[in-house]
Parts: C-alpha cells; structure tokens; sequence
C-alpha cells in the first residue's frame, strides 16, 4: 500500500513526448517528481515496449550432434582441454533443442511480450554453403516461432551469435577471409525465406565489435588468433586481424541487408538492425582533458567502428587519422549500399570503464598503447577504488548510468534512430553462489535490473526512441569461456537435471511485468514462492 501511494507521487506528473522521426509516435509517460527517489514500473514505458528475456543458440541449445546438425566453431574448440573453464562445453547446455516448450512456458509465465533468440548456422547448413540445408534444423525454428507467436511472445531474432560453421572455419580460416560474405548472405537469405514471415524483427549479427575483440586481440574466442602484448596465440597479428574480420562482417551485413530489402522486407514487413557491444566510459583523471578525448576516441573506436559504417557509409574519422591504411577502405559502391543499412540499433549495455590517454601520456604495457586501441587504456579502478559494484565478469561493474549515458550518446550520434537495449544482465562475482539458496534468492539481480531499468525510463523522458530491453539471460546457461561457473539467468538450471528453476529474480520479472511490484521487495513472499517452487521441482533438499 504505501509502496502504491509513493509510486502515485513519484509520478503523478504526465509528459507527452512524441519521437523526432515520426511525429505519429507519440505517447504519454508519467515523469518523477525532482527530489524524490525513482521508483521503477512497467507504466513508466511507452505501450507496446518490449519486454524481454533473451538467450544465444550455442549457450542454450545443446544437442550438438542431433538431426543432421553440423559441428561449429565452438564445438570444436570448446573440445579441446582447457579452453574452457572446468572443461565445460555446449554438448548439452540447457538442452533447450528438446525442452524449448517447457521454455516458451517459462517466459509466457513471466508475461514477457518478447523473446530474443539466435539461430545455430549449422543446425541449418552443417556444412555453411558447401552443403545442403538440414530440414530438421528449419522445422526446429519454426516450431519455436510458432509457439511464441501463439503465446504471444514477439521473436526477435538474431541471425549470426558467434558460431560459425567449423567447415568455414576450415577452409577459410572464417571472418577473416571475405568469402565468409558470401556464406553469411547464403545463411541470411535462408533464414529470411524460411522464417521472415513470423519475424519482425532481425538482427544481423551480435556484438561484432566485441567479437573480433574476443577472437583476434585477445584470442580468447575461437580462432585464438593474437599477437604480443595483447596475448600469447600460435597465430596471429592483434593490430591487424580485428580490423579486416570487422570489415568482412560489415560487408556481410550490408550485403545480407541489401537482401532483405529487395527481396523480403516489402512482403514480409519486418526491420532489420545489428547488435552492438555498447560500452561506455568516464575519463580516469577527471576533469583532464586528455582523458576526455581518450573518453571520445574509445567510443569512436568501440561504437563508431561498427556503426558509423551502417549510418554514414564509412569508419570514423578518429580511426582513419591513428591506423591510416591498415584500417581497410569501402568502395564507393560499397559505401553505398552500407549507408543506412540499419532500420534501429540493437545495444547490448554491460560495460562502463575509465578511459586514459596514451597518446601523449605514459600507460601501462598491455597494448593500450598501440593504434588498435586508439590509444586508450581502460581500466574499473580509479585509486583502488571500483567505478561500480563488481560482477562476475572483471571488467563489468554495475554503473546504471553508464547504459543512460550511451543511449544518450548513441542518440546524438546516429540522430535519434530506433533502438532497443537487446542484453542487459548481471552475474554476481565468483565466491558469492557457493549455496543453492544463495543462487536463488538474487537480490542483487533484481536490484541491477532494476536500476538499469530506470535509466532506460529516464532516456526516454528525455526523449530517447528506446523500444525495447530483453534480461540476459532467461536462464543460466554456457557463459563462453567461462563454461557454467558464471550464471546470468532469471532461472537457475541445474547441472545434473536441467531442471529450471526461478530465481527471485523471475518473480520480481513477472511482478514487474504485471506492474504489481519492482520496488521495495517483500522477500519473504518470494521465499515462500522460490520454496514451492524447489518442492515441485524436487530440490527441496539442496
Ligand atoms: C553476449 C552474450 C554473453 C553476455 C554475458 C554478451 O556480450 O552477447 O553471449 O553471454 O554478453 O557475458
């Protein structure tokens, strides 16, 4: 009750905003009141915002081997002992290819009016083009998309999550060759042909950015492709490699868009987008202004990258001054189908770091000194002191206002385009889930989301055209190299039974949904609900 009257307080003042790209949008958001602490509800976004859980296929699916799926990337090196923590590997995962139901189920539950999902390329070309399509691999989609339209669950759908077809990675050595452009437009136009008609909404490829990061400066990612100081690998050159497998994969995307355009969108009336990596910083000696322009060359290099190419047609300009012709150039024909190859920005939001300058100030050895990383070391300490709230992965911190400040940015940037906040999650740090209950009771899941739900509510206020946020992750599942010892999910999962079972963290997600809860939280009622639920599942005993 008295949670009620401070939520009719907060925000008993009404704003009409209407979005710069079409004046037909627009709605009414009841806006918090100055000095009074904001409470977060599902009232505070437009209609028809999308709220998510969201999930990749590899981390989830498992059943590498089955009905005619092709071996990934990722199934070969996660064989291989020691790159994975404890040896885990996606064989299985969550087993979501046989229990994608009782998942459908789950979300339905929790009242979310979307899913986002990944598409395994092998489970539909085993083999990328040099092969036939799997029709076990296309049914299985279809009947996911067509159980989450009949719960009413809108799929948006993300066409390339880093598995790639072992055989690509074979013959060509994968995003580093440009043929890889011609397998990625093969795999689309597929996806766009089986499924476009239950798809509104595709994004081309996930995390691009972070991707070739991943994979070819630190090596951490299949091929493990590095060079000193960034990592010791058998192979690699860190200072080049990213630059051209970015490339490749922005050419794919355009190409693969040009596709959907001619051919697709016009009958089958969805959008199409690519996901960033959105992180963002603070100058590590505030108030310096070199630190400010390492601030602003960062974001050139970590957002502008990828998407000043899709926007504007070309890199930015504070990559093309530091790398010269090591950054690869678009030709005017390519150039011309990039520009404007986006319908909105899909942001995945888990990082916020300090930036300093090393361009004209001393840093560290680690390779913040070389032109890859525009000169910028980042760091989460500033005078021992964490920029937020640790988490289970070392280099992201809980700074809500980090994602409010980048969709601020991405907004001025790309001029206000649709976006949607398509990953957002929190893993606690290792050391703090050693007992089931300690899992199960997150409170500071809740509170993270939460937070970082306000801030989105907040661009919005101000006028930001933020459509979406999809929860990282429905459930726990394979968190890349660091097997299951780091868990992001709604829903726990247990190893040896593949039960799923709700966080509190579920249950405040479909309270919030509901719009009954969200804020102060009664946590005894979710105690008595998590130990029903541990009953039915058996678990009581844990
Ligand atoms: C990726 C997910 C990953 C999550 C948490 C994102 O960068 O898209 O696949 O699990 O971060 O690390």
């Amino acid at each position: 009750m008295l949670e009620t009257s401070r939520a009719t307080t907060t925000y008993r003042r009404l704003l009409l905003l209407c979005f710069l790209s079409s004046s037909a949008l627009c709605f009414l958001l009841s806006e918090p009141v100055e000095g009074e602490e904001e409470i977060v509800s599902r009232s505070h976004f437009p209609d028809g915002f999308l709220f998510g859980t969201t999930t990749s296929a590899y981390q989830i699916e498992g059943a590498y081997l089955d009905d005619g799926k092709g071996l990934s990337n990722w199934d070969v090196f996660c064989h291989v002992p020691g790159n994975i923590k404890e040896n885990g590997n996606g064989d299985t995962a969550d087993n979501h290819y046989h229990l994608f139901l009782e998942d459908i189920e789950l979300m339905h539950s929790l009242g979310v009016t979307a899913y986002r999902l990944s598409i395994s390329w092998t489970r539909i070309l085993p083999r990328g083009r040099y092969g036939e399509v799997n029709p076990m691999g296309i049914m299985f989609y279809n009947r996911i998309l067509d159980r989450l339209l009949l719960k009413g669950i809108e799929p948006f759908v993300t066409i390339h999550h880093h598995d790639i077809p072992q055989e690509l990675a074979d013959r060509y050595g994968g995003w580093l060759s440009p043929l890889m452009q011609e397998d990625f437009v093969h795999f689309a136009r597929i996806c766009f042909g089986s499924f476009g008609h239950k798809v509104k909404h595709w994004a081309t490829i996930n995390e691009a950015n972070l991707f070739v990061d991943m994979a070819y400066i630190r090596g951490w990612y299949p091929p493990s492709h590095c060079s000193p100081p960034f990592g010791i690998c058998s192979t690699g050159n860190s200072d080049v490699e990213p630059l051209i497998a970015l490339h490749n994969m922005i050419l794919a995307h355009g190409k693969a868009v040009k596709i959907y355009r001619q051919e697709f969108q016009g009958k089958q009336g969805g959008s199409i987008g690519i996901v960033l990596h959105a992180m963002w910083y603070e100058p590590l000696r505030a108030n310096n202004e070199l630190d400010q322009q390492a601030v602003t060359r960062g974001l050139a290099f970590g957002v502008g990258w990828l998407l000043d190419p899709l926007v504007y047609g070309d890199y930015p300009s504070e990559m093309r001054l530091l790398l010269g012709d090591t950054l690869p150039r678009f030709t005017v024909d390519e150039m011309d189908y990039l520009k404007g190859s986006i319908d909105y920005i899909g942001i995945n939001h888990y990082l916020t770091l300090y930036a300093k300058d090393c361009l004209h100030s001393s840093c560290a050895p680690g390779g913040s000194d070389h032109a890859i990383r525009g000169y910028v070391y980042t760091t989460g300490d500033r005078d021992g002191v964490p920029i937020g709230q640790p988490t289970g992965n070392p280099r992201f911190f809980v700074v809500p206002g980090g994602l409010k400040n980048i969709v601020n940015y991405i907004k001025q940037r790309y001029n206000n385009m649709p976006m949607y906040v398509t990953e957002n999650g929190y893993a606690p740090p290792p050391g703090e889930e050693v007992q089931l209950n300690q899992i199960l009771h997150d409170v500071k899941r809740i509170d993270y989301h939460k937070s970082y739900l306000a801030a989105v509510a907040s661009c919005i206020r101000d006028g930001a055209d933020v459509r979406g946020y999809f929860a990282w992750s429905l459930m726990d599942n394979f968190e890349w190299i660091d097997g299951y010892t780091v868990r992001y999910g709604l829903y726990y999962v247990d190893r040896t039974t593949l039960k799923r079972i709700p966080k509190t963290s579920a249950l405040w997600y479909k309270d919030f949904l509901a719009n009954s809860s969200g804020n102060a939280l009664d946590l005894t009622q979710y105690h008595g609900r998590l130990e029903q639920d541990l009953r039915v599942a058996g678990l009581e005993d844990l």
